[in-house]
């Protein structure tokens, strides 16, 4: 039977360090908030030019992860049939971040796909690597999560309860065809409510409006995320716990035989709340929010590449990846590592 296992990991964060403190010269907020609600000390974002802009794009940062991926992998770029980007900060409005990774990278030709959906686009990702595997559609699958957020952010109060919680990064795995292994994507378990689309969101550009977007509603402040952060929060813990349970059960698997769980970095808070109702301990759950911040999709790729680069994820481990975002979307993979 053939398997999709993930052969490297890989990831990207900008040099310049945001801290808490440095946030308080854009709006009222604390260290002490901060932390206190978050788990979040600092963040990274990428360094800017005098009008403001970003020197670098969300796919190349993606490439500097891909790139660390397929050392780490020991493959050729070439080898790459199908490339997976999870994104919700595209370059441009279309085509999709995969192409422009395509080029970067000089494939020549491969498949590329985008994923738009948020925090959990790097568990569909994932999933949708082990089915491209599983069906013979590809061989070599490169997933990427990458997010360029810092430009996005509405630094004022009014965006204070989202501004300080996202930074920009990337983190990118390689998912290969193994025949008859014991490792490899053993399940995954994927969910939308649609219903909360608005909970957590950008509104515009908006696609029925002529032009997609005008003066007014960029005066407005409409093209900021907006969130609903006590929903959120409250339905994020309850289908983190959920997916985990769901993924273990279809996979065979106890939450026992568990080495890792990799969850999104959203919220220590939230993490903590799930360790606890899941009974585990700390040391079972990798968390790395107090130095990136919640970087969406690429929260899971980069914690990944942490975890084996750290020596909490070895050969052979059980781990479980889950994520809750903006969709509202959530779900979780099974893997033998
Ligand atoms: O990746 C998935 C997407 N995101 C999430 O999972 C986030 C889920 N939600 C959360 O993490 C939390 O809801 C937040 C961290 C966003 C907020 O924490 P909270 O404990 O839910 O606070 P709150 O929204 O209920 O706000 C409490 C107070 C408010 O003031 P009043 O109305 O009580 O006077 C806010 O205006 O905190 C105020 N506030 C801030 N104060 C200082 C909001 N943002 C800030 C800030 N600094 N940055």
């Amino acid at each position: 039977m053939t398997k999709a296992v993930i052969t490297g990991t890989g990831f990207f964060v900008p040099e310049n360090v945001i801290t808490n403190q440095d946030l308080t010269q854009w709006m009222d907020t604390s260290d002490e908030w901060i932390t206190e609600r978050s788990g979040i000390k600092e963040r990274r974002w990428l360094s800017r030019d005098a009008e403001g802009n970003s020197a670098m794009t969300g796919s190349e940062m993606g490439a500097n992860a891909a790139r660390m991926a397929i050392e780490d992998a020991g493959i050729e770029p070439t080898d790459i049939d199908q490339i997976i980007f999870a994104t919700l900060n595209p370059d441009v409005f279309f085509p999709g971040n995969g192409v422009f990774i395509e080029d970067i990278l000089g494939l020549q030709t491969a498949g590329a796909m985008d994923i738009r959906n948020q925090c959990t686009g790097f568990i569909y990702g994932l999933a949708a690597a082990d089915g491209f595997i599983r069906a013979g559609t590809a061989r070599t699958v490169l997933v990427i999560g990458a997010e360029l957020q810092s430009t996005a952010l509405e630094l004022s109060n009014n965006g204070r309860d989202t501004a300080v919680l996202f930074g920009d990064g990337a983190g990118a795995a390689i998912v290969q065809a193994h025949e008859d292994s014991d490792r490899g994507i053993i399940a995954s378990v994927l969910h939308s409510q649609g219903r909360y689309a608005r909970d957590l969101y950008v509104e515009a550009p908006i696609g029925t409006q002529k032009g997609r977007i005008t003066a007014q509603m960029i005066e407005d402040g409409r093209h900021f995320p907006t969130m609903n952060g006590p929903t959120v929060f409250k339905h994020a813990t309850r289908r983190f716990c959920e997916s985990i349970t769901e993924v273990l059960a279809k996979g065979g698997a106890s939450i026992d035989d568990v080495a890792l769980i990799v969850p999104h970095q959203a919220n220590q808070r939230i993490t903590d709340a799930v360790a606890a109702r899941m009974g585990v301990g700390d040391e079972r759950v990798f968390s790395n929010i107090a130095k990136y911040g919640n970087t969406t999709a690429a929260t899971i790729p980069i914690a990944l590449a942490e975890a084996v680069r750290e020596g909490r994820l070895k050969k052979g481990d059980l781990v479980v990846t889950v994520a809750f975002g903006s969709g509202f979307t959530w779900g979780a993979n099974l893997i033998r590592w």
